[in-house]
């Protein structure tokens, strides 16, 4: 049995009544034998270019009734979810949240017990900082049927836009996606241990690049390592500025970080 807590009644209110209507007496009772009517799927938006989504993903998004979106997906994007979709922006940006974790798996029981197709849509690849972990936990535990459906991560984008090979032999034996940033918004400090002189960083959630760039040096890293910073790629104010590490400080003024 899975008891899921109406904590967030009143958010959900605003929502409307499909999502009330399948509440009783603040608390949902779900049998985690049974499988529920609907289905959620986690679906990867990549950087923001629609040409950069998968067959599968417009195919799923034109099949949606509730698209649960995250900030960074693009209108482009959204626009291919079908008519009936209602779409909502449960995304958190730069550390302002508008609504928890728990809230948004809260949203995807619920929508799915009322028997609807929920597109989780995430910015990217889902399964790439993108706390899927926490929502396919709590799905899992709610017996309810997922289906994750990749999608470009935005390293990957970046990577083609400037036309690199992430892993050139000559260069690097190993690449690392990082999040600059941990849990409850702590600083990684565990660079040293992650990183060598062959290995292509791909660093997400950068904060300050200087900061970045500290941390590189500090694990080793030359002065002389390229090193691109690239914001909002794929999408129509996307920018990009190519530096050796030592050089990220000053930076020339752009819309920095993508956070
Ligand atoms: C919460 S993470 C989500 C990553 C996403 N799941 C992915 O696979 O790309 C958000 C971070 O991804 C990076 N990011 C996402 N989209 C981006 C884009 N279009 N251009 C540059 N960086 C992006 C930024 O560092 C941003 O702070």
């Amino acid at each position: 049995m899975y008891e899921l807590q109406v904590s967030t009644l009143n958010w959900l209110t605003a929502v409307g009544k499909d999502v009330a209507s399948c509440t009783e007496g603040g608390f949902l009772h779900t049998n985690s034998d049974s499988q529920a009517a609907g289905k959620v799927y986690l679906v990867g938006a990549g950087p923001g270019d629609p040409d950069l989504l998968t067959v599968k993903a417009v195919r799923t998004l034109g099949m949606a009734d509730i698209v649960l979106h995250d900030a960074l997906v693009s209108a482009e994007v959204l626009s291919l979810a079908s008519q009936r979709a209602r779409l909502m922006n449960v995304g958190k940006r730069c550390g302002r949240k508008s609504i928890t974790q728990d809230q948004i798996n809260d949203l995807l029981v619920r929508f799915t017990i009322a028997g609807k197709v929920v597109v989780r849509l995430k910015s990217g690849d889902p399964t790439i900082f993108g706390r899927a972990g926490e929502e396919l936990d709590c799905l899992r535990v709610a017996g309810i049927e997922v289906e994750i459906i990749p999608g470009i991560t935005a390293g990957l984008a970046a990577a083609a836009k400037i036309r690199v090979s992430l892993t050139d032999r000559r260069r690097a034996e190993q690449l690392l996606f990082i999040s600059a940033h941990r849990a409850h918004g702590k600083r990684n400090a565990d660079w040293h241990t992650l990183i060598n002189r062959r290995t292509t960083a791909v660093v997400y959630m950068p904060g300050e690049p200087e900061g970045v760039a500290e941390d590189l040096r500090k694990a080793g890293l030359r002065e002389s390592t390229p090193c691109v910073i690239v914001s909002r790629v794929s999408n129509r104010d996307e920018q990009w500025y190519q530096q050796r590490s030592d050089c990220c400080m000053p930076r020339p003024s752009c819309h920095l970080p993508v956070c």
